[in-house]
């Protein structure tokens, strides 16, 4: 799919427990004497193939990352320099002039982009109380995407997403899901139908506060290639060392949401 599945990794067997794909993803294929982890690459050029050339066009580092979270989320990820870099190139997918429902309790940053969108009437914004299943599910008609925040940050507003994709699916609307609050590790909103997952990997994904990445991780290879090439076009890229620096902040993920849990 992406241009940067390079080296070989290790295998996954989707009967994994997610803690502990998250130790095991995105490592190489185990060579006697090679290293454990995927090495960093900083590179902006590449001898050249045919889909690799120039830093935009893949690192190896983004995908061993990728790697990891298409087995997190069950889709194919492609990594963005930001959170809202990849919130951006979601936009894309939407028609011109097309309908969008947005959260009230979305992120702000996101609700920047859709707010600048539909200034320059790109979009039409309608805002849903996504925590609200039956006012959501009414607000579906007419619309070309609906997109769920849950957890909503900072309001901490859950979403029936199931239950919302499932009347999205039947009108043939694009169903994404910010679910940056929750992690792949307590939701898998794919695995309900959704078509595209946001991850702000910045946050717990990263979880050391020591960089900015995001990820679009889709249910459909056409839409993952469409994020290779806006990446590509666009050049929202990660830098090589933040892809490694998440990867390996991704792996004591299970034991932070274990010590968040309430006491008893
Ligand atoms: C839910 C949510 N979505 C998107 C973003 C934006 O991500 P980034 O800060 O990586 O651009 C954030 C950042 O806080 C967030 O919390």
């Amino acid at each position: 799919m992406s241009n940067n599945k390079y080296p070989e990794f290790v295998p996954i067997e989707p009967n994994w427990n997610p803690n502990t794909i998250t130790v095991q993803a995105g490592r190489p294929a185990r060579v006697a004497g090679a290293p454990m982890n995927t090495p960093i690459t900083l590179s902006s050029t590449y001898v050249h193939t045919t889909d690799l050339g120039y830093g935009r066009d893949g690192n190896q580092s983004w995908g061993a990352l990728e790697e990891a979270l298409d087995k997190l989320e069950g889709g194919i990820a492609t990594t963005f320099s930001s959170g809202l870099a990849a919130a951006t190139a979601i936009t894309d997918l939407i028609v011109p002039g097309g309908t969008l429902l947005v959260p009230t309790g979305a992120y702000y940053g996101v609700k920047n982009i859709f707010a600048r969108l539909e200034m320059h009437k790109r979009l039409i914004v309608r805002l849903i109380d996504v925590g609200n299943t039956d006012d959501t599910i009414a607000a579906l008609k007419g619309a070309d995407a609906v997109w769920m925040e849950s957890v909503t940050n900072p309001t901490l507003v859950v979403a029936d997403i199931a239950a919302i994709v499932n009347e999205a699916k039947k009108l043939n609307i694009l169903a994404i899901v910010d679910s940056t609050f929750a992690t792949p590790l307590r939701q898998r909103p794919l695995d309900f139908g959704a078509d595209i997952v946001l991850q702000s990997v910045t946050k717990f994904l990263g979880g050391h506060s020591d960089l900015l990445l995001g990820a679009v991780i889709c249910k459909s290879n056409a839409h993952a290639e469409f994020m290779v090439k806006h990446r590509q076009d666009f050049g929202a890229i990660p830098g090589g060392l933040d892809a490694f620096l998440a990867l390996r902040g991704l792996e004591p993920l299970p034991c932070v949401l274990i010590a968040l849990k309430p006491m008893p």
